[in-house]
C-alpha cells in the first residue's frame, strides 16, 4: 500500500508545488520508490515543472483529471515520466470539482471521493504525493481524507504563523473525517535572510515547536531557473540547491519513520 502525503497550506507562494516536486523527484530517483505525483491545483504549476525536469513536456494523458473523476476511473489520466515516476497532471477543469460534487455525490460521500478513487491506485505505488491549491476547497478536503500524512510548507514571514495556524485549525476540523491523518511537520522557507525573518522564525518555533523541521529551505536562484529548465544537477549551484532539498527530504523520511514506529508501539 502506498503512503500518501499531502502538501498543504492555505496560502500561495509558500512552497507547496516546489516541495511536492522535490519530494516526488527524490522518492523516484534517489530512494528508488514507485511514486505518483498528483497535481490537484487547476493552475498545474507542478505538472509543468516536473514534465520539464524529465523532458516530457509534450506528453499528454489520454484523459484529463476531471474527466477521470467524472468517469470514476483515473487509469487513463496518468502519464509516466520516469521508470519510477508517474504524474496525474493538473487540469483547469478541476475548478468545476465543487459543483460536480454538489450535483453528483450525496452529502455524506463528498469528502471521500478521492479516498475511493486513489484506493484503486494504491497497490501500484510506494508513495503518492499530492500538491494542493492555496485556498480552502473541496478538492483539498478530499485530498486530506485520502492521505496518511500532511506536510505544511511555510514561507517564513509575518503572515506565516497565521497561515500555519489556519492550516492547523483546518486539519483539526477535517480530522473528524480522517482520524488517521498525521502531521509530518512544517518546512520553513527563508526567502530572505534578515533580522526580521529571524524574528519571524523564532515566533514560528515558539508557536509550533518541534513540528518545525530542523532543516530549512533558503532562497536559491537555481530554484527559479528550474521553473524554466526543470531540475538540473550539473552546475555547482545546482548541487547546493539539490543538497538543501535532499536534507529536507531525509528529514521527512526520518519523521515518517518515527511516527510509524510510535504507532506500531501503540503510542
Ligand atoms: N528555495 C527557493 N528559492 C527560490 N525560489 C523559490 C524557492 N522555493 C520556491 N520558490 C519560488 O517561489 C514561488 C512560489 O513557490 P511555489 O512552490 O510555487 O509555492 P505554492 O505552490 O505554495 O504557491 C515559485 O516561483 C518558486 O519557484
Ligand atoms: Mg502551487
Amino acid at each position: 500500500m502506498a503512503r500518501k502525503i499531502a502538501n498543504i497550506i492555505h496560502r500561495g507562494g509558500a512552497g507547496k508545488s516546489t516541495n511536492s516536486e522535490m519530494e516526488a523527484y527524490f522518492l523516484a530517483t534517489l530512494y528508488n520508490k514507485k511514486t505518483l505525483l498528483v497535481d490537484c491545483d487547476d493552475q498545474a504549476d507542478v505538472s509543468r515543472r516536473i514534465k520539464r525536469t524529465f523532458n516530457k513536456t509534450d506528453l499528454e494523458p489520454k484523459k484529463r483529471f476531471m474527466r477521470g473523476i467524472r468517469d470514476f476511473d483515473l487509469s487513463d489520466t496518468i502519464i509516466t515520466l520516469h521508470e519510477n515516476l508517474d504524474l496525474l497532471q493538473g487540469d483547469w477543469l478541476l475548478e468545476n470539482f465543487d459543483d460536480y460534487l454538489k450535483d453528483n455525490v450525496e452529502e455524506k460521500g463528498r469528502f471521500f471521493l478521492f479516498y475511493t478513487l486513489f484506493k484503486e491506485l494504491d497497490k501500484h505505488y510506494d508513495y503518492i504525493i499530492f500538491d494542493t491549491k492555496p485556498r480552502t476547497s473541496k478538492i483539498t478536503n478530499n485530498v486530506v481524507c485520502a492521505s496518511d500524512y500532511v506536510i505544511i510548507p511555510t514561507k517564513v514571514s509575518r503572515g506565516s504563523i497565521e497561515a500555519t495556524q489556519r492550516t492547523y485549525n483546518y486539519l483539526a476540523d477535517i480530522s473528524d473525517y480522517n482520524e488517521n491523518i498525521e502531521l509530518v511537520g512544517i518546512i520553513p522557507y527563508f526567502e530572505s535572510d534578515t533580522s526580521r525573518t529571524d524574528k519571524n522564525f523564532k515566533e514560528l518555533k515558539q508557536a509550533f515547536g518541534d513540528d518545525v523541521y530542523k532543516h530549512k529551505l533558503k532562497w536559491s536562484d537555481r530554484v527559479l531557473s528550474w521553473e524554466d529548465e526543470g531540475v538540473t544537477n550539473n552546475a555547482l549551484q545546482d548541487k547546493f540547491a539539490i543538497r538543501m532539498f535532499k536534507k529536507v527530504m531525509n528529514e521527512t523520511m526520518e519523521r515518517i519513520k518515527k511516527i510509524e514506529e510510535a504507532n506500531n508501539n501503540g503510542n
